[in-house]
Formats: structure tokens, sequence, C-alpha cells
């Protein structure tokens, strides 16, 4: 796989957290998540909740990780952490987005065509302070 897709070192991704990314299409930049699956897998998906999608799961430091679930800490949903698939919560049935990735070697990659790995950590998009958008109106 060409090296420009090379996300992290297999390694690095947690199994009891998750590890934020940042991908490109086009000129939208998004947020994407990857974790390591207890047979050394690793999936990744979108960085948003299915409830509200403007709340991230990651902030930056990992998003919590509880029962092999990934949890919402906004309104407490929970997402199987090998599916997506939302289990509980205000947003039960949902899937959250996938994104394709694959291990090679002791690297992950961003296999997903749709998209170019842009680098590790968040997008920029969002002020860390508050965890919420930068609101470049003012109000
Ligand atoms: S925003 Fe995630 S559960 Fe409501």
């Amino acid at each position: 796989m060409d090296d420009s897709r090379r996300i992290v070192a297999v390694e690095e991704v947690p199994s009891d957290g998750t590890l934020l990314f940042t991908v490109r299409s086009g000129f939208d930049k998004e947020e994407a998540i990857l974790t390591r699956l207890d047979d050394g897998s690793v999936v990744a998906f979108k960085n948003y909740c299915q409830h509200w999608t403007d709340v991230r799961l990651d902030k930056g430091s990992g998003a919590l990780v509880r029962n092999d679930e990934i949890v919402c800490q906004k309104h407490g949903a929970t997402f199987e952490r090998d599916t997506g698939y939302c289990n509980f919560g205000p947003c039960e049935g949902a899937v959250l987005d996938a994104l394709e990735v694959a291990v090679e070697g002791d690297a992950v990659y961003l296999a997903d065509e749709e998209y170019e790995f842009e680098h590790l950590g968040p997008s920029g998009e969002h002020d860390l302070s508050t965890g919420s958008r930068i609101d470049f109106t003012g109000s």
C-alpha cells in the first residue's frame, strides 16, 4: 500500500480507547477514529455520534471505551467497537459510519479510496477548549 496512506503503527492503536486522525476528501477534512480489536484487526469510524452528528466521540485524547463499546459522553449512547452498531441510547439501531482501513505488516493504512490520509490528531476545525466547533460568526 502507498506510503502516503500509512496512518500509524498497529501497536499504537489502543484496544481500550481510540486514536484520532484526520482524512481529506477534496477540500473537506473529516475526523475519524481507530480502535484495535481483540483479534488484532483494526477498525475505523467517522468521529461523530449518530444521535447528534456535531458531537465528537473522541475529542482528542481518545473516546471512552467500556465493555468493548465506544461510549458517547453526551447522552450515553454505546456503539459496539467492532461493528459501530448502537446497542443502547437515543440512536439505538444506528451504525457509526465506517472507513475502510487495512493492516499491512506492522502498520495501519487508509484503504478507503474516497479519502486521503491527512495527519494524526484532530482536524483543527474544533475549539479544543470547549469541545465545540469554532464559531466564526462571533455569535
Ligand atoms: S449526542 Fe451522542 S448520545 Fe446524544
